[in-house]
Parts: C-alpha cells; sequence; structure tokens
C-alpha cells in the first residue's frame, strides 16, 4: 500500500517534471543541459590537439562579445543573427562551411570598414587568435564537434598566463581594458586582475555570486571549468605565473 501511494505520487511528479521539461526544449540558454542520453555514456572521448570544437572554443568568443541584449541575443537578434548556440549560429545563414569568403559572419569581423565591422565600435576588435580560431573553425566544416573537455579541468597549478588570461581575453577585456574599465575594473594586464581578484569582485561577478554584477554584462554565464579555475587560482595565490 505504501508503494502503491509512493508510485503514485512520483508518477505525478514525473509527469509535472516531463511537462514542465518540455516547456523549456527551444529555450537556447539550456545550452548545458545536453538532453542526448548516448553523449553521457561516452567515456572516451579526448579532445584532438588540431581540431575546434565550437562549444569549447567558438561558443564562449561569440557568448561574450556578440551575444548580449541589443546586439544578437535571442531577444535583440539584430539582423536576424543569434549567436547564443550551434544551431542559431547555423540558422542565421552567415556560415557557409569550409568557405571563408562565403562566410558573412567571418567577414564582418576582419571588415576594414568601421561602420560594418562587428563588434562595432566603441568595442574592440576581436584579437587576431580569436578571429584565427573561428577562421579554422569554418575551414573545418564548421561543425559541433564535441569532446570531453570539461573532464580535463584541471586545478592543479592554474597559470595566470596559460589559464587565466586566455579566459579574460576571450569573454572580458572587450569590456574591461584601459580604454574601457567598465565598473572601475580593468582585466587587460596581471595589475588589474589582481585587485579586481583580491576585491573578490573577480570571483563574485563570474560566480554570479548575490551582491556582485553578473558577469559578463548581460551574456551568459562561463564555463564552470574556468569558474573553478579562477577560484583555484585565487585559492593558490593570485601569482603570476
Ligand atoms: C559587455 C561588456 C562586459 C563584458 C563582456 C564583461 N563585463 Fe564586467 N562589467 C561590465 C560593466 C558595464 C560593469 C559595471 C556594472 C555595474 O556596475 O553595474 C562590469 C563590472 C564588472 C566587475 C565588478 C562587479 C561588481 O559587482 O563589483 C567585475 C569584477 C567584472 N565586471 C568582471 C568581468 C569579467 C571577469 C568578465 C568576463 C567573464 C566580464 N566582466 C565581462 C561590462 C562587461
Amino acid at each position: 500500500m505504501k508503494f502503491a501511494k509512493f508510485s503514485i505520487v512520483a508518477m505525478v511528479c514525473l509527469g509535472m517534471i516531463a511537462v514542465l521539461e518540455t516547456g523549456c526544449v527551444h529555450d537556447p540558454i539550456e545550452g548545458d543541459v545536453d538532453p542526448d542520453p548516448v553523449d553521457t555514456t561516452v567515456v572516451e572521448n579526448p579532445c584532438e590537439p588540431d581540431i575546434v570544437y565550437f562549444e569549447r572554443d567558438i561558443l564562449p568568443i561569440f557568448t561574450t562579445n556578440c551575444a548580449f541584449s541589443g546586439c544578437h541575443n535571442a531577444e535583440s537578434a539584430q539582423d536576424g543573427v543569434i549567436l547564443t548556440s550551434y544551431e542559431n549560429v547555423m540558422n542565421s545563414g552567415e556560415v557557409t562551411p569550409f568557405s571563408l569568403s562565403n562566410s558573412d559572419l567571418y567577414e564582418v569581423l576582419i571588415d576594414d570598414d568601421e561602420d560594418k565591422r562587428m563588434p562595432p565600435p566603441p568595442r574592440n576588435k576581436l584579437s587576431a587568435e580569436q578571429i584565427n580560431l573561428i577562421a579554422e573553425w569554418i575551414l573545418q566544416g564548421a561543425e559541433d564537434l564535441k569532446c570531453d573537455y570539461e573532464m580535463e579541468c584541471n586545478l592543479e597549478n592554474v597559470s595566470y598566463s596559460m589559464d587565466i588570461r586566455p579566459i579574460l581575453e576571450n569573454g572580458c577585456i572587450g569590456c574591461h581594458n584601459p580604454d574601457n574599465p567598465s565598473g572601475g575594473v580593468n582585466l587587460d594586464s596581471y595589475t588589474g586582475v589582481k585587485v579586481a581578484a583580491e576585491s573578490g569582485r573577480l570571483f563574485g561577478a563570474v560566480n554570479w555570486s548575490p551582491g556582485y554584477v553578473n558577469m559578463p554584462f548581460g551574456g551568459i554565464q562561463i564555463s564552470e571549468c574556468k569558474i573553478d579555475k579562477i577560484q583555484a587560482w585565487i585559492d593558490q595565490g593570485i601569482k603570476n605565473n
């Protein structure tokens, strides 16, 4: 009897969860949840050094430089372009696999005409490294390849130059440089990052802790591994290593 009651309650709950979940299927911000059970059972899928992985390498560039309110998030969708997930990026029609000259999404990054360049001024041009990564991804076929990069989240001896600087370069420096130190925060030098780290604001902002402004501003939170790396680097003494 007890069991029967329990299973009825359980079934009602599961039913509600199922209803709630189907309501969220098309929410582009649910990118972290992989609904495909096959993927979660893949144990051995190491990242190859020469392959550009969309979710690991490309999506963070878009979410932190382009997919804001007023620009290319789902609500604003300037020119119909939404850059919050692989499907949205491909549906924009701005990427032609294997062809840079037919990929407007690439062309706007290197346009010398400031009226056409993305991100538009006063935002900085993407870095040469970021532009090269996007080019390589398109030339490799603009696929949504996956590897177990989060499983490789190594928190030992986190390095400022190898781990922290690349995270900030991809996602933060566009809004936190000497010309544009949003919120008085300059993340374009070790000294500036140290100040933000020591005050607790760096971790608070990326962890979306209460009392801090969520960063990237108006964007999607950086991955758990990146947040953990920032925390580990702070715990390990905020070294300029
Ligand atoms: C689109 C521009 C933009 C991006 C990208 C961005 N920030 Fe910010 N950031 C801002 C603005 C604007 C403020 C000031 C917000 C305020 O005071 O209301 C700010 C404030 C901050 C603060 C102070 C927060 C506080 O509550 O004291 C920190 C720390 C910070 N950002 C770190 C980061 C980090 C780290 C990243 C990258 C993961 C990042 N930001 C990405 C625009 C940005």
